[in-house]
């Protein structure tokens, strides 16, 4: 049985549905049972645990033969990121005590920066669990293709997309987080010893300019793409409710000045499946 985190989620939900598909029993770890209705109503165990509480996720990880860890996001986290300390405390004590036989953790390309981030949560995360008895995976993938979901009213009603990743021809490595799921079932399911790590990214890198151009083709009309500069970005993040901006700027200006990039060889970065446009296609049906 394969105990999995974040299953309401999509990345989650991805890892449940590759292993269902695949025929492997699934324990659904979430914090609101009535979340996880129509997994119980595919056969799915539930189990309800916190992921900053040790003494539950302990009890949801007993037994199984792997865990899969999603890190919660935290786009605002307060100055030294006590949100994501609570969770890596919570999550490093319940997976020495229940000892299941692997894990897989999502952690995100760029985890080995030095440079403090928003990304810096999970090179935290990853520190922590590096001395776990059982093999651990920590699986970086790029940036998700679904982050565009919030240009898809933009693309469609004005015809103009503001962009944070700059300049616009800068190729950035994407994936789709079907990918990112169904790469992370499949690695819960092999066997290593140890620790590593396995970057992913999708079919081929994506511009701001390829994210405009496909919105264009989906809807039939021009869309056009803007750098939104970063002397405004403080300003726009405070106006839009962010306490802290700075740890998220500087994750912006890691992607854009190249020190967030994948830390192993080209060769050896995994390459997903699912193509822009066919995110883009589902963002937009998806938004009606
Ligand atoms: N966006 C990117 O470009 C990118 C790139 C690399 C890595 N990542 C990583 O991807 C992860 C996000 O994955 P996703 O897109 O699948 O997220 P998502 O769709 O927003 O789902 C988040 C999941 O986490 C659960 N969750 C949120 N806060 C929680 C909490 N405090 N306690 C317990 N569960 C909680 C949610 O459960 P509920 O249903 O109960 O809310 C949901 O199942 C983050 O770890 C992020 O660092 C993101």
């Amino acid at each position: 049985m394969y105990a999995i985190t974040g299953i309401t989620g999509k990345v989650g939900g991805a890892v449940a549905r590759t292993l269902f598909a695949a025929g492997q029993p699934v324990r659904a770890v979430v914090r609101d049972a009535d979340r996880a209705r129509s997994w119980a109503q595919r056969g799915c165990e539930v189990v309800t645990a916190k992921m900053d509480d040790a003494t539950s996720l302990a009890a949801a990880f007993e037994g199984a033969q792997g865990v899969f860890i999603l890190p919660p996001p935290e786009f605002d986290p307060a100055p030294g990121f006590p949100e994501a300390r609570a969770v890596i405390d919570a999550v490093h004590a319940a997976l020495r005590s229940a000892r299941p036989g692997k894990v897989v953790c999502l952690s995100t390309i760029g985890a080995q920066a030095t440079e403090t981030n928003l990304l810096t949560q999970r090179t935290l995360m990853e520190q922590a669990l590096r001395d776990l008895p059982m093999p651990v995976t920590f699986l970086r993938p790029g940036w998700f293709m679904e982050n565009a979901a919030w240009d898809v009213a933009a693309a469609r009603d004005q015809g103009l997309i503001s962009s944070f990743l700059q300049p616009l021809d800068k190729a950035v490595p994407m994936v789709a987080t079907a990918d990112v799921g169904r790469v992370a079932a499949e690695l819960l399911r092999q066997s290593w010893s140890g620790t590593r790590v396995v970057e992913l990214e999708g079919p081929s890198r994506v511009t701001p300019l390829d994210i405009a151009a496909a919105f264009a083709e989906i809807f039939g009309h021009a869309v056009l793409t803007e750098v939104v500069g970063r002397d405004t970005w403080d300003a726009l993040f405070r106006s839009q409710g962010m306490q802290q901006p700075l740890p998220r700027m500087r994750m912006l200006d890691g992607f854009n000045e190249g020190w967030i990039a994948f830390e192993g060889k080209q060769a050896d970065i995994v390459k997903g499946e699912v193509d822009l446009e066919t995110v883009l296609r589902e963002l937009v049906s998806q938004a009606g």
